[in-house]
């Protein structure tokens, strides 16, 4: 899904003009490559480590599986090109750097400009949440105004796959489906609605919650990713972890890292990853100020004004699916005083959150 996410934004933006593309598949070698396919027409073997070889960036959106798979092997033959991978699998090493140019670009041109004398040439892109949190309210970091953050998420089934996306319109349809008579009956009672819905939700059977584990239509799943044990999931954590790395301190660069946690929660949302956030701010900055810092950060950031109307038409996953805007909009200072300002941003998960920061890699690399 990210692939196909991937190459519509290379051809919308007219990226295989500059390149040679050679295409590889894990499950069709052999095949028919895509129209933009040059001198190699027929599909590679993914797994064919001297094709591999011969090219300079290989761009992958295969998973992580691949990654631990086919990375290691490549390197251990003597492969020195650069590795654009949208996997978590070696997104905190040392040698990698997590791409996310509009927020981090000297960070990635530090490590460019190291790779040139033997450094890391990986490029990671972040966690979907990640990426799409910074793409928002980046500027706060840039401006070194956040003592912490907390961000509590409402992740879309995308997140998950395809295979999740799937599951979550099915069950939203044996739903209906199960209340439909009662739904067309006005006279009908909402709680005698409710409690067949309930009890349907309480039946769904092992495949219709194949990929989540539990109904997710109608519900939500307040757990993402791997348990780690120490009352932290795998997402919550990348949230802190992530955040500092692309920003470039932390752990591994001698600073401080900024304290971010919160809770990741999976909502019935197809393909926007939203969240609501917390800051304490190292000084009380007038909110006109900060509106004005995040909306001039990049190109793709929109304050959206904090009124019912406004963020009700232009704050939520329907409006922002499929396009490349950053809403940020819930700007306002909490009750806990001055220094904590409220925020809330939504993000499509397959464009900034996923395949955008690495078609944007790939140019960096290539007009470098
Ligand atoms: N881990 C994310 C999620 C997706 O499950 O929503 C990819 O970053």
């Amino acid at each position: 899904m990210v692939g196909s996410v991937l190459i519509d934004r290379m051809q919308a933006e007219g990226d295989f003009a500059h390149i040679e593309p050679v295409f590889f598949s894990t499950s069709n070698a052999g095949g028919t490559a895509p129209s933009m396919a040059k001198n190699e027409t027929k599909l590679q073997d993914a797994y064919d480590i001297d094709a591999l070889k011969r090219c300079e960036i290989i761009v992958t959106a295969q998973g992580g599986d691949y990654t631990s798979d086919v990375y290691p092997r490549l390197r251990a033959a003597g492969w020195t090109g650069h590795w654009i991978d949208a996997a978590s699998t070696l997104r905190m090493k040392d040698d990698a750097v997590i791409v996310l140019d509009p927020v981090n670009l000297p960070v990635i041109q530090n490590a460019l400009a190291k790779s040139r004398n033997g450094g890391g040439r990986n490029w990671i892109g972040g966690n979907c949440t990640v990426s799409c949190m910074l793409m928002g309210v980046g500027a706060l970091y840039k401006a070194g105004l956040v003592e912490w953050m907390s961000t509590m998420t409402y992740q879309a089934a995308s997140g998950g796959g395809a295979a999740h996306m799937r599951e979550l319109l099915t069950q939203f349809g044996t739903l209906n489906a199960e209340v439909k008579s009662l739904l067309d009956d006005p006279k009908s009672a909402i709680l005698e609605i409710d409690r067949k819905l309930l009890a349907k939700q309480h039946a769904l059977n092992a495949s219709e919650t194949a990929n989540f584990g539990v109904p997710l239509g109608g519900s939500l799943i307040p757990w993402i990713d791997k348990d780690l044990g120490n009352g932290m999931s795998k997402e919550e954590w990348k949230g802190g972890a992530e955040t500092n790395k692309i920003l470039g301190q932390g752990e591994g660069f001698g600073t401080a890292a900024v304290p971010v946690d919160g809770f990741c929660v999976r909502v019935g949302a197809m393909r926007c990853h939203s969240q609501a956030m917390m800051f304490k701010l190292k000084k009380d900055v007038p909110l006109a100020d900060i509106e004005s810092m995040i909306a001039n950060d990049n190109a793709w950031v929109k304050v959206v004004p904090n009124t019912a109307e406004d963020s009700k038409r232009d704050l939520t996953p329907v409006a922002v699916t499929g396009t490349m805007t950053i809403p940020v909009g819930r700007l306002r200072k909490m009750a806990m005083g001055p220094e904590y300002l409220g925020a809330f941003t939504v993000g499509d998960q397959l464009l900034w959150g996923a395949a955008e920061p690495l078609r944007r890699m790939l140019r960096i690399l290539v007009e470098a």
